[in-house]
């Protein structure tokens, strides 16, 4: 607990001092429960919008830092947008709707916006070097109670914790996309984190209504050491002429009941994001069966990232309800 939460406490009893035990344990529970209840997510991205939808739907305050404010006025407007939906669905009402867009608020300073939190789930660009330096910052910022968690898809968990002063209290808490619809959140030990804090991660995961899965920290964990081989195969394919965007997607779609084809998935993920994922694989296993289709590292350079350049394997700017292959690839 941090000292803003400490003084609370005290205070708290001070002002107890006098009423009855039971009454006085009821406040402290109470306090304790609200101070768990304040979250920082790092990132107002893809991810961060969707971590910070899903904590603030269930009563966390939620502090969004991001160093780009358009990307955090994005991230409002995306979750409106997407609790709107939810309404119209009948899965919300519109107070619970008013009252999701309540808790949350948003910062571009991180200082002010970790203070008196007692969670910090970290969604910012998949990038090591990146990485490192929020958790080196977060460590310094936040009382060392403070669960430092990250939404990496694919790098070390220990890597990251060990540049902080509390490896046992750093973990992987990794949300899939679109966070509010996905189930899954595979829960990531690294070398060092302990039970209580994996226990912790665990059943604020399920109280978030979502399946929490606990995994050990090796290279891509276990979804994307599954997943991308399959991206990066799917990109080959169409690489090497086999076949094109729209007959890969078809046949994995229809032949294997995968609900979206996977150059598809590769354009809601974020070719950038497949990419760096690929290279830790790489890197971590040292195997050449992960390295990244060359097809895949020109589109990075070429900045199609997929949806949310507007274009990939398929072009977006009309919305993503209809599957119009990129130009590129319709030659
Ligand atoms: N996209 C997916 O489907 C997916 C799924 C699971 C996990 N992830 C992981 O989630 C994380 C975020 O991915 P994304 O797809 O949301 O990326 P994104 O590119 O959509 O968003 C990243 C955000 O981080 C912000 N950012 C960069 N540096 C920052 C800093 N120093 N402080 C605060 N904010 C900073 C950027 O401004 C941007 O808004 C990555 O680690 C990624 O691997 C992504």
């Amino acid at each position: 607990m941090n000292d803003l939460n400490t003084s609370l406490l005290v205070n708290c009893l001070i002002l107890c001092n006098g009423i009855q035990y039971k009454d006085t344990m009821i406040i402290f529970v109470g306090l304790i429960q609200k101070c768990m209840k304040h979250v920082a997510v790092i990132g107002a991205g893809t991810m961060g919008n969707g971590i910070a939808h899903v904590f603030a739907q269930f009563g966390h305050q939620v502090n969004i830092i991001d160093i780009s404010q358009p990307a955090l006025d994005k991230a409002i407007a995306t979750i409106s947008k997407n609790l709107d939906r939810q309404v119209s669905k009948g899965a919300l009402t519109e107070a619970e709707k008013e009252a999701t867009l309540a808790n949350l608020t948003t910062h571009t300073d991180m200082k002010s916006g970790v203070e008196g939190v007692s969670l910090v789930v970290e969604a910012a660009t998949e990038n090591v070097n990146l990485k490192l330096k929020i958790f080196k910052e977060l460590d310094a910022l936040t009382d060392p109670s403070v669960i430092l968690a990250t939404n990496t898809s694919s790098i070390s968990i220990t890597q990251i914790a060990s540049v902080t002063g509390r490896p046992d209290k750093v973990i992987g808490m990794h949300f899939m996309n679109p966070v509010p619809v996905m189930k899954l959140v595979e829960i990531i030990r690294g070398y060092s984190t302990s039970d209580e804090v994996t226990n912790t991660i665990m059943d604020m995961s399920k109280k978030l209504n979502k399946v929490p899965v606990e995994v050990n920290d090796y290279p891509g964990f276990v979804a994307n050491r599954i997943l991308m081989p399959m991206i990066n195969e799917a990109i080959y394919t169409l690489y090497e002429g086999v076949a094109g965007v729209a007959e890969i997607d078809t046949v994995m779609k229809l032949g294997m009941a995968h609900p979206m084809g996977p150059l598809q998935l590769a354009d809601f993920i974020g070719l950038d994001v497949c990419l760096a994922i690929l290279r830790v694989l790489h890197d971590g296993f040292g195997n050449p069966k992960y390295a990244p289709c060359p097809l895949l590292v020109n589109m990075v350079m070429a900045g199609k990232k997929g949806v949310k350049s507007g274009e990939g394997f398929y072009t977006w700017t009309h919305g993503t309800k209809e599957l119009i292959v990129a130009e590129n690839f319709n030659k």
